[in-house]
């Protein structure tokens, strides 16, 4: 699999790079004794059972069981194969790796997401170059002023001007040879209608690169300087490009979100820009789409658990409207949300330019939770007549039977009481006989429909999600020995050679058990490194789970332990062969042919079977 890529490189990879460093990138990290743990960004949790070990450079989730080198986690999250795990790491540390090194085939398909990265930074570099040189940029340049943008802020968000006329930016990708099929590919270059050659997509705009956590360009939005339409003009989806999984601004605020645990959620580039203008860096925003589970698990990464989302949108319908249909997604990640509603006419753009970040600030610390902006959005819409009351109770009775904190439930009810002026107990009855109605299907359902208050309880990870490599869980006692013997393999690879010896692996069950095994001992028992050799060697997800939760669950090993497992294991064996034997022996004494080629049969599918749920997992 890696034989294109020279394990030289691979080592020198991983050797500069560092499994922490990476991942803090996108998962807030807390030290914990020797490890560090976090939420696992590959499932929905709310105690961190995501464990990262910096001594074995190895990740493991306790909750959905993944796991793996520092290859695996790019490859996982960011749906590469491992080739391209290796050689975007290499490129963010500057390591080179020699293209000839691959063959013409290989490399197409895998740098085919590298190279739309290439054409979609010398397009970013042209559109700058344009807003800062040309004469024709004139307008562009004072649009950006009067918007109140500064040229530090253009710089930072590498903000550009897309000419007018239909191919300044295709005559500079021919300039460049670039590919133009790529270039469509990348949404740059848009083919005629005719089919004889291609026009720019980008015209007469203010050019906003979109970049990812890893400060690569994906993409592109565009704004008209006048009042046409459209207004913005997107990158459409590519390889590279997937808006429902993105945020602009996030390669900036992601450091600001970490140390505040606080991230502003806004709509639009010119609200991301004012923000962070004013020092509000902790702010990003959808590009264009309403907030998808993909993007709380982003933010989550960012802002750990005990992390809060300013949902800052505007105070219109449609503002009401996404702020509403993206509450019961934030629920489900767990993420606190509130809601900041501005005054009418305002959104966070035209808000601080107007005020400041002192005020902007002040009327954030004051934005409401998820009921209360319920409560008021009620109020706005039914007014406080008799029929009004009636329906804001019955929009809000749902929402506070789905609360599972009883305290919080009081204190809640309390506050709708007051607020339209009714009793108390009127209302507490109302949201029992909704609960009991919601009754066990609420209880039953894995995500509470509105978010329950945080745990405050700290300390060992809990198994939230599914336990996909409790390899013991509903496997024979032979499996848990298989098991228990790899983990000494790994852990204490002493016993290595005795293993090879008495070719203990060979007489494995669990096929995949025995593939991993027979990996293992592939390798040199003392060598520093052994451990993520082993690991890079490793094809399939499902073994590379297995060894970094087997790695992770330590043990304390000693010699005497480890012959005594050795030798339960051989007996047992022993002892299971005895038993077909005699059992064979006396079917063939019986002249039951079919009965042995059942025996056999059933020998041969126990193995496969067991392979089928490792690989299930
Ligand atoms: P808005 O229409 O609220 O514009 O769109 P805005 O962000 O306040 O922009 P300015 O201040 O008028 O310049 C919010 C977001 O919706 C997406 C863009 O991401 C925009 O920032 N949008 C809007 C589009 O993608 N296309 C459009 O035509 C309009
Ligand atoms: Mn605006």
């Amino acid at each position: 699999m890696v034989a294109w890529i020279p394990d030289n490189k691979i080592k020198e990879i991983q050797h500069t790079a560092d499994i922490i460093d990476i991942i803090s990138e996108t998962v807030l990290l807390k030290k914990a004794g020797k490890n560090f743990v976090g939420l696992c960004p590959f499932h929905t949790e709310k105690t961190p059972s995501f464990t990262v070990s910096p001594a074995k450079q190895i990740f493991h989730c306790f909750g959905c069981g993944c796991g793996g080198d520092i290859f695996r986690f790019i490859m996982k999250q960011n749906g590469l194969n491992f080739p391209e795990a290796v050689t975007t790491l290499a490129g963010r540390y500057g390591i080179e790796i020699e293209s000839q090194q691959i063959s013409p085939a290989q490399q197409r398909r895998i740098t085919e997401k590298e190279q739309l990265l290439d054409i979609n930074n010398i397009a970013m570099l042209f559109f700058q170059s344009v807003l800062k040189k040309a004469q024709s940029s004139r307008k562009a340049q004072n649009y950006l002023a009067k918007r109140g943008m500064s040229e530090i802020l253009i710089d930072k968000f590498k903000l550009g001007y897309a000419p007018s006329g239909w191919d300044n930016l295709l005559k500079h990708l021919n300039q460049k040879q670039i590919s133009l099929s790529m270039a469509e590919k990348a949404g740059l270059i848009v083919q005629r209608k005719t089919k004889n050659g291609f026009y720019d997509r980008f015209r007469d705009r203010i050019i906003f690169p979109i970049l990812n956590p890893g400060n690569k360009i994906i993409g592109f939005g565009g704004r008209v300087m006048d009042d046409s339409l459209p207004k913005y003009l997107n990158s459409p989806e590519s390889p590279v490009y997937n808006k429902s999984k993105s945020l602009y601004g996030l390669h900036i605020a992601k450091s600001v979100m970490r140390e505040t645990q606080t991230a502003y959620l806004v709509e639009g580039y010119f609200d991301v820009l004012a923000l962070h203008l004013h020092k509000v860096n902790n702010s990003v925003a959808t590009l264009g789409t309403s907030m998808t589970d993909a993007h709380v698990q982003l933010l989550k990464g960012c802002l750990g658990s005990e992390g809060k989302v300013i949902l800052v949108y505007d105070s219109d319908k449609a503002g009401i409207k996404a702020a509403l249909r993206s509450i019961p997604i934030f629920n489900q990640g767990f993420l606190e949300v509130r809601i900041l509603v501005l005054p009418s006419g305002y959104d966070p753009d035209s808000y601080i330019m107007e005020f400041g970040k002192d005020l902007f600030l002040k009327i954030a610390a004051d934005a409401l939770g998820v009921i209360p902006f319920l409560i008021e959005t009620a109020v706005k819409k039914h007014g406080v007549s008799v029929e009004g009351k009636i329906h804001i109770l019955n929009d809000l009775i749902k929402p506070l039977a789905g609360l599972s904190d009883n305290i919080v439930k009081t204190l809640y009810i309390k506050q709708l009481a007051e607020r339209l002026g009714i009793n108390e107990s009127a209302v507490l009855e109302k949201v029992k006989t909704s609960s009991i109605q919601q009754g066990n299907r609420t209880l039953g359902q894995s995500r509470a429909p509105f978010k329950r208050l945080p745990d405050i309880i700290e300390g060992q990870p809990k198994n939230s999600g599914p336990a996909a490599t409790e390899y013991d869980v509903n496997k024979g006692i032979n499996n848990r020995i298989e098991v228990q013997l790899l983990k000494m393999l790994l852990q204490f690879p002493e016993m290595a050679e005795e293993i090879r010896k008495k070719k203990i692996i060979d007489l494995f069950e669990d096929q995949s058990l025995k593939a991993v095994g027979k990996i293992i001992l592939k390798h040199d028992d003392t060598a520093k490194e052994r451990i993520t050799d082993i690991l890079i060697q490793v094809n399939e997800e499902s073994q590379s789970n297995l060894i970094a939760s087997l790695l992770l669950k330590e043990e304390v090993w000693d010699h005497k332990g480890c012959q005594r497992l050795i030798e339960q294991f051989t007996i047992r064996h022993n002892r299971h062969q005895t038993d077909l034997l005699q059992k064979i022996k006396d079917a063939e004494a019986n002249n039951d042919i079919g009965l042995v080629t059942e025996i056999l049969q059933s020998k041969q599918n126990k193995a496969r079977q067991s392979d089928v749920l490792r690989r299930q997992n």
